[in-house]
């Protein structure tokens, strides 16, 4: 699919079906998400893929929504806070969170490539999501939960509200 098309398809899907997604749907997903570019090509993340139920079940006390109910398959980024890369000469920036947004934005949109659901979720409860994962490193920072799914088309596609480009875009 041509990239404006699947950013103009891709949208926040909050109702899922109960239908799974099929592994070589996930390892497609997975494919995008480790050509993801990263400052200094560090890569400072790790990827989990949660689907046994009782990870799943803890993970929905950490975001707990009513339409989280069917998913079955979410993927937690987290970011490696010894392994990324911080702009030292200057103010120490650590460039964490901007590798796992392109991290997660690859995922979300192969996942819509793909013909399936996401959403951006990071109002969880970050020791409720460590816990759940077992993430013991202090190092290591639960970013974004994304769960992935059949979209459920009782729910219509909301109208994408977006600042017109004259709004945004700064010509010098
Ligand atoms: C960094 C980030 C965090 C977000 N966290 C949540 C969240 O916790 N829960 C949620 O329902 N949506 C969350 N969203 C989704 C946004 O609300 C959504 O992307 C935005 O309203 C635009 O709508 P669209 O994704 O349908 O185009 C998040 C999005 C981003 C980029």
């Amino acid at each position: 699919m041509d990239l404006l098309d699947l950013v103009r398809q891709r949208y926040s899907v909050r109702k899922y079906t109960d239908k799974k997604v099929e592994k070589e749907k996930v390892d497609y997903i997975l494919e995008c998400a480790r050509l993801a570019p990263s400052a200094c090509n560090r890569q400072p993340w790790s990827v989990y893929v949660v689907t046994s139920d009782d990870v799943l079940a803890k993970l929905k006390q950490a975001y707990n929504r009513d339409w989280m109910e069917n998913v079955s398959t979410i993927l937690v980024l987290s970011a490696h806070h010894d392994q990324s890369w911080h702009r030292e000469r200057f103010d120490n920036k650590d460039h964490s969170d901007v590798d796992l947004a392109i991290l997660a934005d690859h995922i979300i949109l192969a996942a819509t490539q793909c013909g399936l659901g996401s959403c951006w979720v990071c109002a969880f409860d970050p020791a409720m999501c460590r816990e759940a994962l077992e993430m013991v490193d202090e190092q290591e920072e639960p970013v974004v939960m994304i769960p992935l799914g059949y979209i459920d088309s009782s729910v219509g596609v909301p109208e994408k509200k977006r600042k017109n480009l004259s709004d945004i875009v700064v010509f010098k």
